[in-house]
């Protein structure tokens, strides 16, 4: 039987004690504390699984939600640490009353709660700490692709920002599905900001994505983080659609579209986009989001060199000499790779994700 977490509980992971101090985030699936770990060490973010969903969910849905916990830890641990430069940093994990804990590092907030924040004091965010974020997420997708993975939740609430404000931190890898060329898998991610082949789909009720859909997503951010937090109109009849009719809700949306998808980037709204930028960024720009939000996956940026390559040139700056991009092979250094001895932390394909 699970008992709520309350503050000063004392949870033992493999490698430590952490005492809960209090809760920082929830979610459907996921419950965040902030805990004090061994002495001198920083505070740490402890992700348990939503327990009082879990008691409300059937027994099915309750297995996705451990494997795909264990999923997470899988990954995280599978990764190097030069690998960790935008990606949240596993520091321990372990079982508490039987379910999967991940201590994680602590980060401030989350984009979704940072545009919140500046909004209520109609604040915008610089644009090159804009496009640093946007390059940064880039980077973290990189490296999800690069151990043959695809991430397929990218949202605000999974970007996390450090105190700085300048670096952020991909987070929440419990939808990730493995394969990067379009092998069909069930539901994954958020309606709300999902390539249109994660919504609808292909055949027999499957999806066929691949690493093009996160940078769908990646668009529709670059979208939300611009324009001062608006959604696309693409991404609100996705997430209404689901809303009101689950997993039916793409062949409710194609029909009220008249059998096709509806556009993925409207005109006003490409408008609107470059309205908010300085005139000299504005090409460059739109020329990135809508390669970016290409209805078909084979029209969008084939790799992340291409969408660095994209960023740079809207402010017009060649990356600094000492700029380290993990998507360019060239300043790569010390990718892990087979060439540099590196033998593969890959996780077994057969973790599938916690998607229903
Ligand atoms: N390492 C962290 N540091 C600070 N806040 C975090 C951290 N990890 C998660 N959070 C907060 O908790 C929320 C939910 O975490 P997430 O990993 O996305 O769980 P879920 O799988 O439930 O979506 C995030 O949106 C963020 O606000
Ligand atoms: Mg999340």
């Amino acid at each position: 039987m699970h008992t709520a977490h309350t503050a000063n509980t004392v949870i033992t992971l493999e490698l430590g004690h952490y005492r809960l101090l209090e809760q920082i985030g929830t979610s459907a699936y996921g419950m965040i504390w902030r805990a004090a770990g061994p002495a001198n060490t920083r505070d740490v973010a402890l992700k348990f699984i939503n327990q009082q969903q879990m008691a409300r969910a059937e027994a099915p849905l309750r297995e996705h939600w451990v494997r795909s916990a264990r999923n997470e830890i899988a990954f995280l641990q599978a990764l190097e640490p030069w690998d960790e430069r935008h990606i949240v940093r596993l520091l321990d994990s372990g079982e508490h009353q039987g379910l999967p804990v991940l201590a994680l590092e602590l980060l401030a907030t989350d984009l979704g709660k940072h545009m919140v924040a500046l909004k209520s004091r109609s604040e915008t965010i610089p644009l090159p700490r804009l496009l640093g974020w946007i390059s940064q997420i880039n980077q973290a997708l990189a490296k999800v692709h690069q151990y043959g993975w695809r991430y397929l939740d990218l949202k605000p609430a999974n970007v996390l920002l450090d105190w700085g404000l300048q670096n952020v931190k991909l987070a929440d890898f419990g939808t990730n599905r493995y394969g990067i060329q379009g092998q069909t898998h069930s539901y994954a991610g958020t309606a709300n900001w999902q390539a249109p082949e994660q919504f609808f789909p292909a055949a027999q009720g499957l999806y066929q994505s691949d690493a093009s859909s996160d940078y769908f997503s990646l668009g529709a951010m670059f979208y939300f983080l611009v324009t001062g937090g608006l959604p696309l109109r693409f991404c609100s009849a996705c997430g209404n659609a689901f809303r009101s009719h689950q997993a039916a809700g793409a062949e409710w949306l194609r029909q009220a579209e008249g059998g096709r998808i509806p556009a993925t980037l409207h005109e006003d709204e490409a408008a609107r986009f470059a309205a908010a930028l300085p005139v000299s960024a504005r090409d460059a720009a739109l020329a990135l989001l809508r390669a970016l939000l290409q209805a078909d996956p084979a029209q969008r940026p084939r790799h992340a060199i291409q969408i660095s390559r994209m960023l740079h040139a809207i402010l017009g700056t060649p990356p600094e000499r000492h700029y380290f991009d993990v998507t360019d092979p060239v300043r790569g250094m010390q990718r892990p790779s087979v060439n540099n001895g590196w033998a593969g932390g890959r996780v077994s394909a057969a973790v599938t994700s916690r998607s229903a």
